[in-house]
């Protein structure tokens, strides 16, 4: 089956999945899934659409270089964007997949949410790494999806390449989730274990920005912003709740950090960033000092780990060693995947 995608956003995340792609062609061949990609835009590096198929490989190259795809957007890229899911919706191929990788945008999930709105309007399915959409929309775009018999999925949007909606959703029926707890953001971590270390915060966060891991604004991580997008994500869909990450209580990394992380482990304790939420309990991103026993107590650098509270199984812990591009990449491949089995 031939799978048209169209990328909206084409940064880092997504020019690591159009190099997986080629990558993994026999594999996905072996279920007999070929792609073309008829759309790419972008914000600022100007955008591409050919019905017949573009070569991804060589914009991925454009873009490492600096260079710019042309056909620039006319304001703030909107009108590529429209027409990127346009190219999408004419095609004739029996899949149409939106991937959308725009900057996290805080104050509303936009224009992330309407780029996944129109996109099942015209009937195309939906994958994004984007936080935003699920965080602030998930009742409408869900609802939108599912009255049109079409997928809107989001595996990347929480812990990258780990299964987090997935395993849920396919692989716990009849299980009720209470809450969950855990350590969401990598670039918080890093930081946070740099510190405990001895080391300094500014190089710490370098890292993660060089690494391409840290959100375009690092703000959003160090302010604890990335991670309440993600415990509202999780909350909405989890839990059932119909929270922004306006909602949830959240604190920082704060201007005292690296001597609280340094304090803390010169008592055996350890200073994480815990996301967390209980079904009718705000959900909180909080400074926490956890004694060494918990399991978030010993993820250290950009792994990640979440707990949840389940009703039958106890508690189910699901820890991500080393997170990256190629995981988030990942995430969508599989969102990709899961698309085609449900066809
Ligand atoms: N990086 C990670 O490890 C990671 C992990 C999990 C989830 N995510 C999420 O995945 C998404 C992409 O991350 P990334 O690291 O690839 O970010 P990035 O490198 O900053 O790339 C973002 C891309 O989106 C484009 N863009 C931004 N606003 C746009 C708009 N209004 N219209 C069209 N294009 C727009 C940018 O274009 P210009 O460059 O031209 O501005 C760029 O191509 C983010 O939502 C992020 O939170 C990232």
């Amino acid at each position: 089956m031939l799978a048209d995608l169209a990328l909206v956003g084409f940064g880092n995340v997504a020019r690591r999945f159009v190099r997986l792609l080629d990558e993994q062609k026999p594999f996905l061949l072996s279920r007999d899934l070929t792609y073309r990609i008829v759309a790419i835009s972008t914000r600022r590096h100007g955008a591409a659409f050919d019905p017949a198929g573009l070569d991804p490989l060589s914009a991925a190259l454009t873009i490492d270089a600096g260079g710019s795809l042309g056909d620039r957007a006319a304001d703030d890229g909107r009108s590529s964007n429209q027409r990127a899911i346009e190219t999408l919706a004419r095609s004739s191929s029996p899949l149409r997949v939106l991937i959308e990788t725009t900057t996290l945008d805080i104050d509303a999930g936009q224009p992330a949410i309407e780029h996944v709105r129109s996109a099942l309007q015209a009937g195309c399915h939906v994958a994004t790494a984007n936080k935003g959409p699920a965080a602030f929309a998930y009742d409408d775009l869900s609802r939108i999806a599912r009255d049109r018999g079409l997928s809107f999925l989001f595996e990347g949007a929480v812990m990258d390449g780990v299964p987090i909606f997935n395993l849920v959703r396919d692989t716990l029926p009849a299980v009720e989730i209470a809450g969950f707890r855990g350590v969401v953001n990598s670039t918080t971590n890093h930081i946070l274990t740099a510190l405990e270390d001895g080391q300094e915060f500014a190089p710490a966060l370098a890292e993660m920005q060089a690494a391409g891991i840290a959100e375009a604004d690092a703000s959003l991580d160090v302010d604890g912003w990335d991670a309440a997008a993600k415990a509202a994500a999780l909350a909405n869909v989890l839990l059932g709740a119909r929270i922004t990450p306006h909602d949830v209580e959240r604190q920082g990394l704060g201007s005292d950090c690296a001597r609280r992380a340094r304090d803390a482990k010169s008592r055996g304790a350890r200073l994480r960033l815990v996301a967390s939420a209980r079904r009718d309990e705000q959900a909180s991103v909080r400074l926490e000092e956890l004694p060494e026993r918990d399991p978030l107590a010993g993820l250290r650098g950009m792994s990640n780990a979440l707990v949840l509270d389940t009703n039958l199984l106890g508690e189910i812990a699901i820890t991500q060693l080393h997170g990256g591009l190629t995981h988030t990449a990942y995430a969508l491949l599989s969102d990709v995947i899961a698309i085609r089995s449900r066809c």
